[in-house]
C-alpha cells in the first residue's frame, strides 16, 4: 500500500460483529434436527473469494442478469432516487454493483457500506473514496442481521436509500424477510427508499444448474463453511466425508443447499477458545445425514409486491430482464 492510499482510507466504524458467535451458532445449529448453519458464515476471506468466482460463472445467471438490468435502466434509477441521497448498503461485498450506481448518482451525499467481512469492506470503501473524493464514505463492520446503530455522518442528505442487491433477501425465511424489510424501513426513515434485487421463480433446470456448477465452485463454497469451522473453532470435520447438494423445492420456491454426510463420522467441537469452560461437544453423522447451509428463496412478481406492501413499502418502480429471470425494485417508505 502506498501512503496516498493509507491517507485516503476512510475511518472504519467497527461494531465488532461477534465472529465468536460462530462457535455458539455451530454448537446450536448442529444440535438441531434438521441440522442447520447460518449462511452468513460462508463469507470469511476464502468464502468471499469463492463467492466472487460464483458470480462470474456461466451457470450462475443472477449477478449477470441483475447487472444488466441496473445498467440498462441506470438513468431511470438515478432519477427516481434523486440528488443528494445517503446510500446505505447492506452487505457491500466486492462492491461491483455499487461502484456503478455511485458513479451515476446525482451528487450522492454519503455512502455507508455495511459488511461482516472487514477486509473486503475496507478494500472497497478505500477504493470508492479514492474515486469519488466528494463522497463521504462511512464503512461499518457489522452483522446487519442483528441490531446495530448506524453512525451519524457529517453530510446533509435529501433522503436515505438502502441498496440491497444480489437477491440476498432470498436467504431469509419468510418471517425473517418480513422483519428485515420492516427494519430497513425504520433505518431509512420517512421518505426513505430501498433499491433491492430479487431473483425470480423459473424452471427447475435453470435454477438447479446455477447452484450446481460444473467447475465445482459452489461445492467448494459450501464445503468452505466446514473448513472455516475447523480453522476458527478448532473442530475436526473431515470435509472429504461431506458432499455438496443443492435442489429446488418447488412448493416452497427455494433452493436448498446441503452438506450431505457420505459415511459415519464423529466431529468434535472443542470448548470455546479462549477461556471458555464449556466441555467439548461431539456430533455424530450417519451416511445421508445432512446439514442445511442455505435457502435461496425465489419470488414471483406478485409475491414480492405483496411482501413489500405488507412491510410498509410502496412500489415505486420495478425493472426486469426480457426473460423475467431477475427483478430490481425501487420501494418507497
Ligand atoms: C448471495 C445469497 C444471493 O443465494 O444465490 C450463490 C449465495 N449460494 N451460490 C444466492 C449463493 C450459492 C447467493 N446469495
Amino acid at each position: 500500500m502506498t501512503l496516498r492510499t493509507i491517507a485516503r482510507a476512510p475511518r472504519l466504524y467497527d461494531l465488532h460483529p461477534p465472529a465468536d458467535r460462530l462457535w455458539e451458532d455451530v454448537r446450536a445449529g448442529l444440535a438441531l434436527r434438521p441440522r442447520k448453519l447460518p449462511p452468513k458464515y460462508f463469507y470469511d476471506e476464502a468464502g468471499a473469494l469463492l463467492f466472487d468466482r460464483i458470480t462470474r460463472l456461466e451457470a450462475y445467471y443472477p449477478t449477470r442478469t441483475e447487472l444488466r438490468i441496473l445498467d440498462r435502466h441506470m438513468g431511470e434509477i438515478v432519477e427516481a432516487i434523486g440528488p443528494s441521497a445517503r446510500i446505505l448498503e447492506l452487505g457491500s461485498g466486492s462492491g461491483l454493483k455499487t461502484r456503478h450506481l455511485l458513479h451515476h448518482l446525482l451528487r450522492p451525499a454519503s455512502y455507508m457500506p455495511v459488511d461482516i467481512s472487514r477486509a473486503q469492506l475496507m478494500e472497497f470503501a478505500t477504493s470508492i473514496a479514492g474515486e469519488l473524493p466528494a463522497l463521504e464514505v462511512l464503512p461499518v463492520c457489522a452483522d446487519y442481521t442483528q441490531e446495530w446503530t448506524p453512525p451519524a455522518g457529517q453530510a446533509q442528505a435529501a433522503r436515505t436509500v438502502a441498496f440491497f442487491p444480489g437477491s440476498t433477501i432470498g436467504n431469509f425465511e419468510p418471517d425473517d424477510a418480513v422483519a428485515f424489510l420492516r427494519r430497513v424501513r425504520s433505518l431509512c426513515g420517512p421518505g426513505g427508499g430501498l433499491l433491492i434485487g430479487v431473483d425470480l421463480h423459473k424452471d427447475r433446470p435453470t435454477l438447479e444448474r446455477a447452484y450446481n456448477d460444473g467447475e465445482g465452485v459452489t461445492a467448494a463454497f459450501n464445503l468452505n463453511l466446514l473448513e472455516r469451522i475447523n480453522r476458527e473453532c478448532g473442530a475436526d470435520f473431515d470435509t472429504g466425508a461431506f458432499r455438496h447438494h443443492a435442489f429446488y423445492d418447488e412448493r416452497r420456491r427455494r433452493i436448498e443447499m446441503r452438506l450431505v454426510s457420505t459415511r459415519h463420522s464423529t466431529v468434535t467441537l472443542p470448548g470455546r477458545v479462549p477461556g471458555g469452560r464449556e466441555p467439548p461437544s461431539e456430533f455424530h453423522f450417519e451416511p445421508l445425514d445432512f446439514i442445511t447451509t442455505e435457502y435461496s428463496h425465489k419470488y414471483t412478481l406478485p409475491d414480492f409486491r405483496e411482501l413489500a406492501r405488507a412491510t410498509g413499502w410502496e412500489v415505486e418502480r420495478m425493472w426486469t430482464d426480457e426473460r423475467c429471470w431477475f427483478s430490481v425494485w425501487l420501494l418507497r417508505a
